[in-house]
């Protein structure tokens, strides 16, 4: 654990102070534990991490320290730690990366008094996020073709959507810079400012003023995941939050703001694999609208090439058989897959929006809509 918690300390340097600083003071209490010399205020603490994590694995190494850091923050979030309080932004603090001693006593402190508690994000089978930056990834090329297809009623499905922020996307707020045009804004919360660039942006930013239209043709949004995040719970909705860095305030206001942009609508949320899933809703009779488009943002990358395989066969079949007399399209924003064909104008180190649509004979016609960064700011159309 403790070259787990140095190599995330190392990763949080250039993009978070405060964690680099937590990860670091957590290897210091985990290596003198090892050593034999732990701070007797620190005994229940590792004990309580030893109970809970006892016939574990880790896959990833940052799994151990962000799940650690989750547990520390929901405390300081719900109010039970306010020594660290001080020193967190999310709730209202300053970090001070000088004050080194100063912030090792309040983890210290924290940790002391609130190891138990921690114990049920502790015993989290993930770590589950939901970035509400995603939207224009799909909501692009979705537009583009529900133009072309006549602006018909549509059903949405988002295959790994966690907490579902993703499938109301187009009512979030947007300030869209396009080439040789106008920037294009649209009122709500949360608000992103983003900027198109490419051969295909001006084409694209010409789509975007029927977003409005767009909502209104939406009939459906369902979403599916192996866990669904309902955040209606207030733990639920706690542990979506403590899961984002206490210093990256802004992404922790959009999330918050999401959340309530989506109390005011009706979504379906489905616990399940997204192959099945994606087999069962083709089946389902009242989703009767003649477009479909399901869609994925930074959730195939956690499938293996056989899963993946199945996925890719199940929408080829939904799409030839209990769909085929509707426009369907399944979008993905995602890593190119192992030994993929990466287009040429792409770096191969962003994540690509990929088309797929039915090729008439029982498979699916991909083709590369764009591409942009995991968090965009910048989205480019090829
Ligand atoms: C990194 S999160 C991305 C969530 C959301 N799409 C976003 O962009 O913020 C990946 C999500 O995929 C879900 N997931 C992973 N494998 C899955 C599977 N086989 N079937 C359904 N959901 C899956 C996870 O539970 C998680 O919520």
């Amino acid at each position: 654990m403790i070259g787990d918690l140095l190599a995330q300390a190392d990763y949080c340097k250039t993009v978070s102070p405060l964690y680099a600083a937590l990860f670091e003071t957590l290897a210091g209490f985990a290596r003198a534990h090892a050593d034999g010399q732990t701070d007797p205020a620190l005994t229940g603490f590792f004990e309580t991490l030893d109970r809970c994590w006892e016939g574990r694995t880790f896959n990833a190494f940052f799994e151990r320290p962000l799940l650690l850091a989750g547990a520390i923050h929901e405390q300081v979030l719900l109010g039970k730690a306010p020594e660290l309080a001080r020193h967190y932004p999310s709730c209202g603090g300053h970090f001070d990366a000088r004050d080194q001693s100063g912030f090792a006593q309040a983890l210290k402190a924290t940790l002391a008094a609130r190891h138990r508690a921690m114990v049920p994000f502790l015993r989290q089978p993930a770590i589950q996020t939901n970035e509400t930056a995603r939207g224009m990834v799909w909501l692009l090329p979705l537009l583009a073709h529900w133009h072309k297809a006549g602006q018909p009623p549509l059903t949405l499905i988002e295959l790994g959507c966690s907490a579902g922020l993703g499938l109301i996307a187009d009512q979030y707020g947007y300030q869209i810079s396009r080439p040789g045009m106008p920037d294009w804004h649209q009122p709500g919360a949360p608000s992103f400012a983003l900027e198109l660039h490419g051969p295909g942006a001006g084409q694209a930013g010409e789509t975007l003023r029927s977003m409005p239209e767009l909502r209104a043709a939406i009939r459906h949004r369902i979403g599916c995941d192996l866990n669904p995040i309902d955040c209606a719970d207030a733990t639920q909705r706690r542990r979506l939050e403590a899961l984002i860095w206490p210093d990256n305030v802004p992404r922790l206001q959009r999330l918050r703001a999401a959340i309530k942009t989506q109390n005011q609508g009706a979504l379906r949320l489905e616990t399940g694999d997204m192959v099945d899933c994606a087999r069962r809703l083709s089946r389902e009779s009242g989703l009767d609208t003649p477009l479909v488009c399901l869609f994925n943002t930074v959730a195939t990358c956690y499938l293996d090439e056989d899963h993946y395989a199945r996925l890719r066969q199940a929408v080829a079949q939904a799409f030839h058989g209990p769909w085929a007399g509707k426009t369907c399209l399944w979008i993905e924003f995602e890593l190119p897959r192992r030994d993929e064909a990466v287009p040429d104008f792409a770096d191969g180190k962003e994540q690509l929006i990929k088309l797929h649509k039915p090729d008439g004979q029982g498979g699916l016609r991909t083709r590369y809509f764009g591409a942009a960064a995991a968090h965009p700011r910048i989205i480019t159309v090829f």
